[in-house]
């Protein structure tokens, strides 16, 4: 059967490894599998969520109220921002997807750093669009604005703080970007983890209402799967200028976001103490990563995220210290695809990351010995 061709250049996206998946290929016992692969909270969800949803289990037989009242109202409120500068979807995937689809076509070129969210690039291929890359793995302005200037860009993806690399730009710098930027190109700013670099170093934080009232032409992503801790509930949202927000809608399915979902969300915005305890833990814990690689003399990116990468050196194979540690239970990130010799780790609980560290460090001294004797 032939296909629309431009999906010849598309890649499939590949998620972190299921725990499922570990105990039916290595017969773990589902409780010693520690998965630190697609910076989820590791603390669960507020036990307001919990509660919310065991409340709402006889409502299911009806569609979820579709205008997305309440959640819009609880974001408006967050962000200062009207009901009319937001859009709601499945996960913040989705409207990255509509950003990318609103812009987009063959004539296209969307523009983002070499190393990032592997979705950029799908959705943009998608349209048949051309991508420019930095050069630079890590976002680099002074690449940005020589890119923009040589190519232009209909679409260009800031990732603030950056996955799958834990850096972030300075909110100056993004500022002092958006300013060369055309009116008729669409920034942007993937704010996943905003909540991490935030609560790290306020130079990093980028406040979405400050930004679309400056900038039209930009629109902030963000998502409850991360610090929020509701990965599973698949919700993300857009704040962004009434006019962007309406071209989005128009890309959007019916009922894109479950009634379990909403709720989760809106409880989920209830409880801050909560998310601020998680992201204070996550930065603790974070620091037990850095000692033991600077111990190693392992480099490691700063990260303003729920995530470290380890760079590895050439003699190990950053594959097969993944393949190692699945092996032993503990599922991270592989970064091989991403054309790097590193490893990406989300920050666990402090019980799983003990273990994570002793097994890696199992992984590491076996993987050298075999190397003494080869
Ligand atoms: C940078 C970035 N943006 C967006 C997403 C999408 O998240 P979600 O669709 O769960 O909101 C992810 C998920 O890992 C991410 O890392």
């Amino acid at each position: 059967m032939k296909f629309n061709q431009v999906l010849d250049n598309v890649k499939t996206y590949e998620a972190g490894k299921p725990i499922e998946l570990v105990v039916r290929e290595y017969g773990i016992n589902p409780c010693d599998i520690i998965k630190l692969a697609s910076n989820e909270n590791p603390y669960g969800t507020s036990p307001l969520v919990t509660q919310k949803i065991q409340s709402l289990s006889k409502n299911m037989f009806m569609y979820p109220d579709d205008s997305m009242f309440e959640l819009k109202e609880a974001l408006g409120e967050k962000y200062q921002v009207a009901s009319n500068n937001i859009i709601i979807g499945s996960g913040s995937d989705q409207i990255l997807e509509f950003c990318v689809h609103a812009k987009c076509n063959e004539k296209s070129t969307i523009l983002m750093t070499k190393t990032t969210f592997a979705m950029y690039e799908i959705y943009g291929k998608q349209t048949g669009a051309t991508i420019i890359k930095t050069e630079d793995d890590e976002h680099n302005i002074e690449q940005f604005k020589a890119l923009y200037k040589q190519h232009g860009a209909d679409v260009i993806f800031l990732c603030l703080p950056n996955n799958p690399l834990g850096e972030c730009l300075d909110k100056e710098e993004v500022y002092e970007f958006l300013k060369e930027v055309d009116e008729n190109t669409l920034v942007v700013i993937d704010g996943a983890y905003m909540e991490y670099a935030a609560y790290k170093d306020e130079k990093k934080r980028i406040v979405a209402s400050d930004i679309i009232h400056t900038f039209p032409n930009a629109i902030y992503t963000g998502t409850f799967s991360k610090a929020y801790a509701l990965g599973g509930m698949r919700v993300g949202y857009g704040i962004a200028h009434p006019d962007i927000i309406k071209t989005l809608y128009k890309l959007r399915p019916p009922f894109n976001i479950s009634t379990l979902s909403l709720a989760a969300a809106i409880e989920a915005l209830k409880d801050e103490a909560f998310v601020n305890e998680c992201i204070a833990k996550n930065f603790e814990e974070m620091v037990k990563y850095e000692t033991y690689a600077q111990t190693k003399g392992l480099e490691y990116i700063k990260s303003y995220t729920n995530f470290i990468t380890l760079k590895l050196p050439a003699d190990y194979i950053s594959a097969q210290v993944a393949q190692e540690l699945l092996e032993r239970g503990i599922i991270i990130r592989d970064l091989t695809g991403y054309g790097l010799n590193a490893i990406r780790i989300t920050i666990g609980r402090e019980d799983q990351n003990s273990i994570v560290i002793e097994k890696l460090d199992e992984v590491l001294e076996s993987l050298k010995t075999v190397k003494v004797y080869d």
